[in-house]
């Protein structure tokens, strides 16, 4: 520990010891759960008596910066605690317009600056990233397909990468047809296709609050309106505020992200989205299920996707590569039940059909077996990556800021003590090259606005560790 000691400065000695180890931990030179030199060692090495090093340590104590532990020491205390876990927000009362654009156009100019570190965008599988796996099945499919593979595709998508995805859903023992299967522009476009299958302008959506914005983007773009149904941090959708929800409003479809939600990266278990899909069966109400991150999961197993508990093809299911392994493909699936013929007819007048390079590609990288081991990889790098971001974070950000404990994904959501603003963060942050997602995204009412989600589905390096730590030092107690 170096610190130096000015006895010319007009402040008391212990103060001045208190005050660099505090700027020790500001700049990360002290971490959470570093243990403090002894009272000794620190007099020596400071010139400063062992009463007046005494005196700082129970001053720095009384402020809850450090704590003492029996025959051990003195130990730096993180900032923020675990225990201090989020709360379920408070239930919407009715359907609101969403108008949302032009705050989510300025957010994705921010991620995509030149140069900005991405702490902004969800993107986990740039944690461990496939492209030259990739890029090798690429090479491959060129040399043995040639111009076929860059021509227009079939437009419900190429069938041996069908096959595939249709097997997959065999291991939750749900049989599907290869034909079932539609192959969409990213889970964004499979979403939209849903939408449109199940509701038109002016109907009333059921999301969960908070909710990926892009779901509030497109609901927007389709002029329906969003009824926002509270996330329990711990298990996601809670029965009884959807009943509540559907007794009262002419809910025309749910859409939500039953497995791992995003930003709050909440867990629902198997029993609990049976009983979602009994629920909404009885009520004759659609399900789009976005199943985007249902792979990345950080508990024992995956989730059964809700399809699995439908008996009435009323459950339309959206997911994609883009998290697993690379969104710029822009390939996803839906599954859309017995919507399916309309389905189909909305992808081909939206799209003619998707990229097929990349479905051969992708087909490809799924038979090799690389596709899943790199899906396992990736889980164990990105739970790695949770602890470190969680760590930093309450190192850094200031009492009473409260972080979500993910149980998949690639995002952390952090409540700022109040008296903080996510949009002015976000605009702070910009001014530093760091790009961070304001909680106000998440919602289309005026919830939110004290949070920002931050991703730690990044490649990690200093200059990540050091962009938390700095945007910790711009949030104010
Ligand atoms: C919850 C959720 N659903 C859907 C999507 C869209 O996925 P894609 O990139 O495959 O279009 C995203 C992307 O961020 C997401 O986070």
């Amino acid at each position: 520990m170096s610190i130096s000691i000015k006895r010319e400065n007009t402040e008391f000695l212990y103060q001045q010891v208190a005050s660099m180890i505090l700027e020790m931990r500001q700049t990360g030179a002290l971490r959470a759960g570093n243990k403090l030199p002894s009272l000794r060692e620190l007099s020596q090495s400071v010139q400063v008596s062992v009463p007046t090093i005494r005196q700082a340590y129970i001053e720095l104590e009384r402020q809850g910066v450090i704590e003492a532990r029996p025959k051990s020491g003195y130990f730096l205390k993180p900032y923020v605690n675990l225990d201090s876990a989020l709360k379920k927000a408070r239930p919407v009362h009715k359907p609101h317009v969403v108008n949302k654009q032009s705050l989510i156009e300025e957010v994705f100019d921010a991620i995509h600056a030149p140069g900005s570190v991405p702490l902004g965008i969800a993107n986990p599988s740039a944690a461990r990233p496939s492209d030259k796996a990739l890029a090798r099945m690429m090479r491959r499919v060129m040399t043995n397909a040639g111009s076929k593979a860059v021509s227009y595709g079939p437009m419900d998508g190429y069938l041996p990468l069908k096959r595939q995805l249709a097997l997959r859903y065999l291991e939750f023992g749900l049989q599907v047809n290869p034909d079932e299967v539609l192959i969409t522009n990213g889970g964004q476009e499979a979403i939209a296709i849903a939408l449109k299958c199940v509701a038109q302008a002016g109907d009333v959506i059921a999301v969960e609050s908070p909710t990926f914005f892009g779901v509030l983007e497109l609901i927007e773009s389709l002029g329906m309106m969003a009824l926002e149904i509270p996330l329990c941090p711990d298990h996601g959708i809670e029965i009884n505020d959807l009943t509540t929800a559907l007794d009262k409003h002419p809910v025309k479809a749910c859409l939500f992200s039953s497995s791992i939600s995003n930003p709050l990266g909440s867990f629902m278990s198997d029993a609990r989205r049976a009983e979602l899909v009994a629920l909404l069966e009885t009520h004759d109400i659609p399900l789009i299920e976005d199943d985007v991150y249902g792979d990345l999961y950080f508990t024992e197993q995956r989730a059964t996707p809700a399809k699995c508990y439908e008996t009435k093809g009323m459950v339309l299911t959206c997911s994609s590569f883009s998290k697993t392994a690379a969104p710029g493909y822009r390939i996803g699936w839906l599954l859309a039940g017995k919507y399916q013929a309309h389905a189909r007819r909305i992808k081909r007048a939206l799209s003619c059909s998707s990229p097929l390079i990349n479905q051969w590609t992708l087909s490809e990288f799924i038979a090799s077996g690389e596709y899943d081991r790199n899906i396992r990889a990736l889980r164990q790098v990105l739970k790695c990556y949770k602890q470190r971001a969680i760590a930093l974070v309450q190192e850094s950000f200031p009492p009473g800021t409260r972080i979500s404990d993910p149980q998949g994904g690639g995002v952390l959501w952090i409540e700022l003590p109040s008296g903080n603003d996510g949009s002015e963060l976000f605009h702070r942050a910009i001014e530093h090259n760091i790009s961070i997602a304001p909680g106000a995204l998440f919602s289309c009412t005026n919830k939110y606005k004290n949070c920002i989600r931050l991703s730690f589905g990044v490649q990690w390096s200093e200059s990540i560790e050091n962009s938390i730590r700095r945007l910790g030092s711009m949030v104010t107690v």
